[in-house]
């Protein structure tokens, strides 16, 4: 209770330990100014804040804020949305009576001709996954760090206990929570949602056919292009595992070309110390040294091929998801407002609001899946180059290995001198061992993922056609309203 009484409760209503409940289906929009005024939203963002509408548009959006959420937060979702990229994370809000509703919402900055924010969208939904379970908690503690010390150290605190969670950066847990809410949300709602425009005409007034009908074609339209996004949606684990792996990977691998490097400097001057057996040794030793080298350039290659492909990568997975929320905000407010605004007579202020809200959230999809469509393009080649440079350093590797199975049965012949040398080439072959093991799976992984981008690739193509004929078709009529 304590917590209550705490410096961000600035409406200075008591919070209340009751929940202003709506369901997983729901979704809600609110579109703010580049200073975070509401200009407009969703009828279940209304609802579920319980304002009545005119007290929400043109508030701040710190309106709807609940004390329990840290400013150290607040400052994450400001820093990466003033810098134009979007922010996806947890927070807990407050309705106009003190109830709670905890939401996981992507924030997306609307950027223009010029380059300058104009606007923000903000898409939520209700958190379903387990990964939410933990963030009440979370967010408990960093307040208690943040109200003792600062926010500063409370953000400092929040990242630590990010790694602690295995995540690196807020950017890394707010992918993966975005990702694991999608498909619970997914997962939960399986068969349940029907899409299709389902309108009683006779409760349609006269004056609203003509309006109903335009959202009735839109909603069917918008619905089938979802089916797109949908058979992507599938792939996006596979983007995402990639991903994480190429993190690792990358990092394994840069290491082992310094590895592979120093053992064979190490092996060619204990080839030096050894006089007798000197001769083979130093053969071996520059054989060693100069498949070494080549491994290295190699690794050194593949390595950059993989930082330059690991963005693409990175991005598909989040544009994936962004494009299906979208265009499932889209299809769930056109039949919102068909189901709510058929039995009164639509007035041309409240169209003109609707259409352009329809036409703020689809430029958001024009932007993701053109997006989407851009990264999957450019890592097409880049999996491909990669695969060929996985298979040329195996048969390197495979040649080393030989060498140094040589190199052990040759020092063993060999007494004291060789000492040195079959630690060397026991370090290396566990090295190569390891190598091989790491290089096969990536292999695999690669060529899976390779795969999976050309459907990828193959569906974002038709989805991104249809879109544009959809701008096309509707640009006249939704300049009409505007
Ligand atoms: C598009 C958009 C949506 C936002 N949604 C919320 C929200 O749902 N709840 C919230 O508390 N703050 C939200 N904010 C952040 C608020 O603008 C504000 O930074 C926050 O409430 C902290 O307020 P304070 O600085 O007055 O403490 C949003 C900002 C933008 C730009």
């Amino acid at each position: 209770m304590m917590m209550y009484k705490n410096i961000y409760n600035k409406r200075g209503i008591e919070p209340k330990n009751v929940a202003s409940d709506f369901a997983l289906p729901e979704l809600f929009f609110s579109i703010t100014d580049p200073k975070g005024i509401i200009l407009t939203g969703n009828d279940v963002f209304q609802r579920v804040s319980k304002f009545e509408r005119d007290e929400l548009i043109g508030k701040p959006h710190n309106i709807i804020r609940h004390p329990d959420v840290p400013r150290a937060v607040f400052k994450a979702v400001w820093n990466t949305i003033k810098q134009g990229k979007p922010f996806v994370g947890y927070v807990k809000n407050m309705a106009k009576d003190g109830s709670y509703y905890w939401v996981l919402a992507a924030i997306y900055p609307v950027i223009n001709e010029e380059g300058k924010i104009e606007k923000y969208i903000s898409i939520r939904l209700k958190p379903s996954s387990k990964m939410f379970e933990l963030i009440p908690s979370f967010y408990k503690n960093v307040l208690e760090v943040e109200l003792k010390n600062d926010m500063d150290t409370a953000l400092q605190f929040m990242l630590e206990k990010l790694k602690e969670l295995g995540f690196d950066s807020y950017e890394e847990f707010a992918k993966q929570a975005f990702f694991q809410e999608i498909q619970s949300r997914e997962k939960l709602l399986a068969n349940k949602q029907d899409m299709s425009c389902q309108v009683d005409l006779s409760n349609v007034i006269a004056q609203n056919t003509d309006f109903i009908d335009l959202l009735c074609s839109l909603e069917t339209i918008f619905f089938r292009l979802n089916r797109y996004f949908n058979e992507i949606f599938g792939k996006v684990n596979l983007f995402l595992n990639l991903n994480e792996e190429l993190n690792n990977k990358s990092k394994f691998i840069y290491e082992l070309a310094e590895d592979i490097r120093l053992l064979s400097l190490n092996a060619s001057i204990e080839s030096y110390k050894i006089k007798k057996e000197g001769v083979s040794f130093s053969t071996l030793s520059h054989e060693m040294r100069k498949n070494a080298e080549l491994s290295e350039r190699k690794i050194l290659q593949l390595s950059k091929i993989i930082d330059n492909t690991k963005k693409d990568i990175e991005d598909i997975g989040f544009n994936i998801l962004t494009s299906k929320l979208v265009i499932e905000m889209i299809t769930f407010f056109i039949k919102e407002m068909i189901n709510n605004l058929s039995e009164k007579r639509i007035k041309d202020e409240k169209q003109k609001e609707v259409i352009n809200s329809i036409n703020e959230l689809f430029s958001l999809l024009v932007v993701y899946s053109n997006n989407l469509s851009k990264n999957v393009d450019a890592s097409k080649s880049q999996l491909r180059s990669m695969f060929y440079n996985i298979q040329e350093l195996n048969v390197l590797i495979n040649r080393l290995d030989f060498i140094h199975i040589n190199g052990l049965i040759e020092s063993a012949h060999t007494k004291e001198e060789g000492g040195g040398f079959t630690i060397i080439f026991s370090q290396m072959l566990k090295l190569i061992e390891a190598a091989k093991n790491e290089i096969i799976n990536l292999e695999t992984s690669i060529s899976g993922a390779s795969e999976e981008n050309l459907t990828v690739n193959l569906i974002t193509e038709i989805a991104q056609q249809k879109i544009v004929r959809l701008q096309k078709e509707y640009k006249e009529v939704f300049r009409s309203y505007v």
